[in-house]
């Protein structure tokens, strides 16, 4: 799907579509859905299409809420598009479905610009993660479902404890292996002083994680 894209939003790509795939698995029409992380809006405008019954959609970043807001618009469906900080913008609302795509690719420092924040989240990867497990059980309706795309390198078995121990039901449900990109190559240094990667590794494995509230 073309998508409206300035430079220094995240490009979709394949952490953004083996998301999608899950999301329009899931049988979403009449769902209220939360897309967090929303950069150009994509899962946004799927879960729309799809039939949801609303649809919100949250970035940090200013120039990637204008994105997703022009997208949506273009494209005539009805999200909301907000900006702020995960969870801070829509206050105690519920969802039936909340999906992200969280910068999750671990990182020396803290981004300093707007492109290394798609993506940056801390030395373990898990800055985003942690949070997103910790808030979303609160988030969901009953009944509702988180999808959120991840490296393996950041720890799949801490995100499902985590989403475990708030009483959800998680586990694995997609997996995609592929060779490192550019922004993965260039820290490879660092993944392996880490002991993120075995050395010489340069490929990583995405999972999709869903956790289901009772
Ligand atoms: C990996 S990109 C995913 C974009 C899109 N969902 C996709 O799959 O193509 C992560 C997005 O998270 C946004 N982001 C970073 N920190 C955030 C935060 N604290 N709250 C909300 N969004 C944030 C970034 O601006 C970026 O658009």
């Amino acid at each position: 799907m073309w998508m409206f894209r300035p430079l220094g939003v995240y490009r979709p790509q394949s952490d953004t579509f083996l998301l999608a795939r899950e999301l329009c698995c899931d049988g979403i029409r009449g769902s209220r859905v939360l897309d967090l992380c929303t950069g150009t809006g994509l899962l946004a405008i799927i879960a729309a299409y799809a039939g949801a019954e609303s649809v919100t959609a949250v970035d940090l970043e200013g120039r990637a809420v204008l994105t997703a807001w022009m997208n949506t618009r273009l494209r005539r469906v009805p999200v909301r598009v907000l900006r702020g900080d995960l969870f801070e913008p829509i206050a105690d609302e519920v969802f039936d479905v909340i999906v992200a795509n969280p910068p999750y690719v671990p990182s020396a420092d803290a981004p300093r610009r707007v492109r290394g924040r798609a993506w940056d989240a801390g030395r373990q990867g898990r800055a985003m993660i942690d949070r997103i497990c910790a808030h979303a059980p609160g988030a969901l309706a009953v009944g509702g479902t988180l999808l959120m795309v991840q490296s393996v390198l950041c720890g799949v078995e801490t995100t499902l404890n985590s989403l475990r121990r708030a009483g959800l039901k998680a586990s694995v449900v997609a997996r995609r292996t592929q060779p490192f990109g550019p922004v993965m190559r260039s820290r490879a240094a660092f993944l392996e002083a880490q002991g993120l990667i075995h050395p010489g590794q340069r490929h990583e494995e995405l999972v999709v994680v869903r956790a289901d509230r009772n």
